[in-house]
């Protein structure tokens, strides 16, 4: 059984995450506390959080002894859900053999065949592959790529795209200007943004957008979500990728696609640009390659990649835990399973159900779009990110774990584990029917 319906024995948060919540604000980012003030008064719910004590596939239960269904699934990572069987098995025996290798310098077998197997998925022979440990790793390998390959430190970015926080992807985020605005000294400004288009817009706006940011010719890379993860689970018009790659081909640019949040089977797909039929030069991944342990792959052309041995002779990027064993051992087993149980197919069938469910239980409640590819759920509320930040609280006090995004904080974003069990996702249905909070007008 790998998801049971939530049990909640006290209310949350209870005795036991409040301690544990507090005794941890004390002693983190004081970052985190404020958003939870912040988020209470905006919404008139209070914030503090659970504490996780332990997760079994789509259930996860808190220190107080309830039990909830993760529909987050750690911001998409767990591909299949907590303390999958075969990725932490290999894992485990893997760190009892070898826990680190020695990086660039002497490397692991697991290493070796993982980067031989990640390679196999780019769709023309001779590609490199670079690891990282998070996903904002894998973007920042695929800028210094791009600059490298083309010798022009431009990057165009969307309005909305969400590529992590270090300092290379947070150049390039759009999702909010207020995770830019402090560091903004520190990031340049080779960057344009363009807006991101939405399933009714106009295709030729969005072209003339990004050809006229092109046009001043030192653009290196554009760099693309192929769905809106954080930024909404906004799914473009059809095109829109081919579009890219014929507007890249004209100025010589790179095309980038971040599959961190769509790739590895949660769109439906190995790699959402790849079954549109859109080849990048350099694909990203991240979240669900390790199936919960940190590792992270850009892929690259022979091309785009060969300026890295061009370079002269130094190993210009790296750092002491890329490639880890225990990781690289987790990511082999979890593309195993991915192949075996054939997830991305059934990620896409499974999720039009549970769209069509989310719909018709929400119909007239104040939903304004269900929306997303294979399982990237996006429900789109009216009244606003406090109305969302409200019902995800109802929901989490009925034992439903969601997430709140999109540019405006209005979407109750969806993750779920790619093999949760579909009674599981559609029970999910009343449940947010009656989360739902009132609509205030
Ligand atoms: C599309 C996309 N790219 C990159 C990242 C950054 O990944 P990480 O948080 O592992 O650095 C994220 C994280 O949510 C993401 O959704």
């Amino acid at each position: 059984m790998n998801g049971e319906l939530p049990c909640i024995v006290a209310t949350p948060p209870g005795p036991r995450s409040r301690e544990l919540a507090a005794r941890l604000s004390a002693v983190e980012s004081p970052a985190f506390d404020a958003r939870r003030q912040s988020r209470a008064a905006a919404s008139g719910e209070e914030q503090t959080p659970i504490v996780y004590a332990s997760g079994a596939g789509s259930n996860v239960h808190d220190v107080d002894g309830n039990r909830y269904v993760d529909l987050t699934c750690g911001f998409g990572a767990l591909a299949l859900g907590h303390a999958p069987a075969g990725p932490t098995k290999a894992a485990l025996a893997q760190a009892e053999r070898l826990t680190l290798a020695l990086g660039d310098v002497y490397a692991s077998e697991a290493k070796t065949l993982l980067c031989e197997r990640l390679a196999s998925l780019y769709p023309e022979p001779g590609a490199r592959v670079m690891l990282g440990l998070s996903g904002a790793d894998a973007l920042t390998a695929a800028l210094k790529t791009s600059v490298l390959a083309t010798g022009k430190p431009g990057v165009v970015a969307f309005e909305g795209g969400y590529h992590g926080l270090s300092h290379g992807p947070l150049a390039a985020c759009g999702y909010s200007e207020a995770f830019r605005a402090p560091f903004a000294a520190q990031l340049g400004d080779h960057v344009r943004f363009v807006p991101y288009p939405g399933a009714g817009d106009d295709l030729d706006a969005c072209k003339l957008h990004v050809t006229r940011a092109l046009a001043a010719g030192d653009v290196g890379a554009v760099l693309v979500e192929p769905v809106l993860g954080r930024g909404g689970c906004v799914v473009p018009p059809a095109g829109f990728l081919a579009m890219l790659r014929a507007a890249c081909d004209a100025s010589g640019a790179l095309l980038v696609c971040d599959e961190v949040w769509t790739g590895l089977g949660r769109s439906g797909a190995v790699a959402r640009s790849l079954a549109e039929g859109v080849r990048a030069d350099v694909l990203c991944f991240g979240k669900a390659l390790g199936a919960g342990w940190p590792v992270s792959a850009c892929i690259g052309s022979a091309r785009a990649m060969a300026a890295w041995g061009a370079h002269g002779g130094s190993a210009i990027h790296t750092a002491t835990h890329f490639g880890a064993p225990p990781a690289c051992a987790a990511a082999l087993a979890y593309l195993d399973v991915l192949d075996a149980q054939g997830l991305a197919a059934r990620a896409t069938a499974a999720g039009e159900r549970w769209r069509a469910t989310l719909r018709s239980a929400t119909a007239d409640l104040g939903v304004r779009d269900v929306r997303g590819v294979g399982l990237i759920v996006g429900v789109e509320l009216d009244g606003g990110g406090a109305r969302a930040l409200a019902t995800s609280r109802r929901l989490l006090a009925a034992g439903w774990i969601v997430l709140t995004g999109g540019a405006r904080g209005d979407v109750l974003t969806l993750t779920p584990a790619l093999d949760a069990p579909e009674d599981l996702l559609q029970a999910f249905a009343p449940a947010l029917a009656d989360a739902l909070a009132p609509l205030v007008s």
